[in-house]
């Protein structure tokens, strides 16, 4: 079964076809990021209008590799493609709009059903992916993640999969590949958010946790800067909060400042401690859920399950009590790949009247 996979739902725009939920065909992905470098941050409006212009494209280039040669594009979709799928929230409403609207209009176009997708949950399905990448170094940074490590077998449910990126930080319990139930998540800033926002205020512009993390290796000696764990006690097990982490590392910024300290080394000290806390935090945590609930596995997606460290640590925390799957590193962040992934596993095909954008659409799913 080949799925067509649109993104859209928040500065990106992606699309993919998969094969069977596993195969990747084709994978595109367009960000207008320079552009909201440009203008210090991501405006909505901004963000949609580069989408519009540049969502036939992106689709058109994820189809070539089944097209014929002068085939119009929709006779590929009508020989090649078998469904449409669409995030249709969370997200930026514009954003949104510009790939549900796309999905419809081909839909109604080809006959084709339309698979409407959660992008939150969808990014757990990135690890049901082949990785075409096997032999990238980005993609094996322990060299631990072996091709036979990669995939999800059902011998690994009952599963805890931690989706961790720039808006969610969220638990779930994965009883087999479909059956979700939500765990826990942020009651207020993602753990992205809190490495984009210390990003910004220690002068890395819109460069998030990866510069972040880069900052970090960079640190000479280890400094004595240290930063709250939030929440790690018993009664908020499932739950995440990294707003007051980001208050701390004001205060420990402004302390420098004042006392002249303020140095290339104090801020990769402090890149050091930031990535160190969120880490000890989405690692302790999620180890306590998969104890709690027996799980066999450990999965992690989103974009911040990118970061060197997290992963390096998640590793030596499961050991061998459970298995550990993360996507390669491209597959972290936004792109259609996951939705499409997502649709062939657990999604329903619907006629295109009845889908629509919901900018909320809730993440706290059971079943
Ligand atoms: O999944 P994603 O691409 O978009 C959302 O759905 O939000 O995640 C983006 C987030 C940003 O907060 C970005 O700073 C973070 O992923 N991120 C990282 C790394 N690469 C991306 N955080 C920590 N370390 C990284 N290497
Ligand atoms: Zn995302």
């Amino acid at each position: 079964m080949n799925i067509l996979a649109i993104e859209s739902s928040c500065d990106e725009t992606a699309a993919a076809v998969l094969t069977d939920g596993q195969t990747i065909v084709s994978n595109v992905v367009a960000s207008s990021h320079d552009m909201h470098e440009k203008y210090g941050g991501i405006v909505p409006e901004v963000a949609a209008r580069i989408q519009l212009e540049s969502i036939i494209p992106v689709i058109t280039e994820a189809l070539s590799p089944l097209r014929k040669s002068s085939e119009h594009i929709h006779d590929t979709i009508r020989r090649e493609i078998d469904a449409v799928a669409v995030t249709i929230g969370p997200g930026l409403i514009g954003s949104l709009l510009v790939g549900v609207e796309t999905a419809k209009t081909i839909a109604v176009l080809t006959g084709k059903p339309i698979i409407p997708v959660n992008h939150v949950l969808a990014h757990m399905y990135a690890n049901f992916v082949d990785p075409v990448v096997a032999n990238d170094s980005k993609a094996t940074p322990t060299g631990l993640l072996r091709p036979e490590n990669f995939g999800i077998r059902d011998d690994m449910f009952p599963a805890i999969s931690l989706v961790v990126s720039g808006g969610h930080t969220e638990l779930y319990l994965m009883k087999d590949k479909r059956d979700l139930t939500w765990l826990g998540g942020t009651i207020d800033d993602a753990a992205g958010e809190c490495f984009d926002k210390t990003a910004r205020l220690l002068g890395f512009g819109h460069g998030g946790g990866l510069a972040i993390q880069q900052a970090a290796s960079r640190m000479k000696s280890k400094g004595n800067i240290r930063l709250p764990r939030p929440m790690l006690n018993k009664e908020n097990a499932m739950n995440f909060s990294f707003s007051g982490l980001k208050t701390a590392i004001l205060r420990e910024v402004n302390k420098l400042k004042e006392s002249h300290e303020y140095s290339e080394e104090t801020i990769h000290q402090l890149s050091h401690e930031v990535q160190e806390t969120i880490t000890d935090v989405l690692v302790k945590k999620t180890v306590a859920a998969a104890d709690r609930y027996g799980a066999r596995s450990v999965l992690l997606s989103g974009g911040v399950s990118a970061n060197t460290r997290l992963r390096k640590k998640f590793e030596g925390a499961v050991g061998n009590d459970y298995a550990l799957r993360y996507p390669p590193v491209e597959l972290c962040t936004d792109n259609a790949v996951y939705i499409g992934a997502y649709a062939y596993f657990r999604g329903v095909k619907k006629d295109w009247k009845s889908i629509n954008a919901y900018p909320d659409l809730p993440v706290e799913v059971s079943s």
